[in-house]
């Protein structure tokens, strides 16, 4: 793992919708190296009583234009304070790309996307790369509301049509959780022939606890990005330890991206 660190100057910050924030940084090694999956661990300026840095996932790297998107939800002390950082003006700084990203089984045909919140970011790149290997994408989107899909049109325009959506207000798509469209999407896809190969799920655990149980129950092989309050971030400290079938693992650099199958839930 060769990790960079970098001093990020903020090109954009801006409200993406519902407390859901994109800024785009200036990081040219980090966007020419990242895999999809991968995340960085954010140096917030301005945070000296709170000397931890913050765990983002990346949303997106241009390695032409060296830059990488975070989207991020506003949490807590750190996410607040990203809030108000000027894009020109502050920088933040990044250590990454960190971890285990998606790794699609070889020969992988049509591939099933399941994305709760803004765990759509971590998996947009793994769409953009699916799509550009040529392999059958399908995208399902759940959010709170309409306002908390920011991810649907990037997705679209990749995909080259709608993410099936859902909504927990029923302010667009199915409403309610994203699950029955989950179960719809893998017996659909049975019953046409044409099974999946691969689910990748990222989102609250609950989530992806189920979505596991539905791709073990359709013998599909499905990854699951998890989530673990970090402080190194880079495999020193053990704050982030995941209970696996193998024992406990880190999930910054044995992870975030665990199979399925082999999570302890
Ligand atoms: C590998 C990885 C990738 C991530 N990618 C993204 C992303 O792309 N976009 C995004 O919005 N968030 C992402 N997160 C979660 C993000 O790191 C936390 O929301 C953020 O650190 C909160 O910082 P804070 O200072 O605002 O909140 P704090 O003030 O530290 O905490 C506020 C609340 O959030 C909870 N919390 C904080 N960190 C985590 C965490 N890691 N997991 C679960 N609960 C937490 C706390 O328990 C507390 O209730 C990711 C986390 C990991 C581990
Ligand atoms: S955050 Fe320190 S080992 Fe994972």
């Amino acid at each position: 793992m060769t990790l960079c660190n970098e001093c990020a100057p903020i090109l954009v910050n801006e409200e993406a919708g519902c407390n859901i924030w994109l800024m785009t940084v200036r990081a040219p090694e980090i966007a020419a190296t990242a895999a999809p999956g991968q995340f960085v661990h954010v140096k917030i300026p301005g945070m000296d009583d709170h000397i931890l840095r913050r765990p983002l996932g990346v949303y997106a790297a241009d390695a032409e234009a060296g830059t990488v998107d975070m989207m991020y939800q506003v949490l807590g002390f750190g996410t607040d304070r990203m809030t108000a950082l000027v894009p020109g003006a502050d920088a933040v700084e990044l250590i990454g790309p960190i971890g285990r990203g998606w790794e699609v089984p070889a020969g992988c045909k049509r591939a099933l996307v399941v994305a709760g919140g803004v765990g759509s970011a971590p998996l947009y790149p793994l769409v953009q790369s699916l799509a550009a290997d040529g392999v059958a994408v399908d995208a399902i989107l759940g959010a709170s509301t309409i306002d908390a899909l920011v991810a649907r049109e990037r997705y679209g325009a990749v995909l080259g049509c709608e993410p099936a959506c859902s909504t927990d207000d029923g302010t667009f798509g199915r409403a309610g959780f994203c699950t029955p469209l989950v179960e719809e999407a893998l017996a659909a896809a049975e019953a046409a022939g044409k099974p999946y190969d691969y689910v990748a799920c990222c989102g609250p655990e609950p989530l992806m606890k189920l979505v596991a149980a539905m791709a073990a129950e359709a013998g599909v092989f499905c990854e699951v990005s998890l989530e673990r309050r970090m402080a190194c971030g880079v495999g020193a400290c053990l704050s982030c330890v995941v209970d696996t079938v193998d024992g406990k693992r880190r999930a910054c650099v044995d992870g975030p991206v665990f199979p399925a199958t082999e999570v302890v839930w």
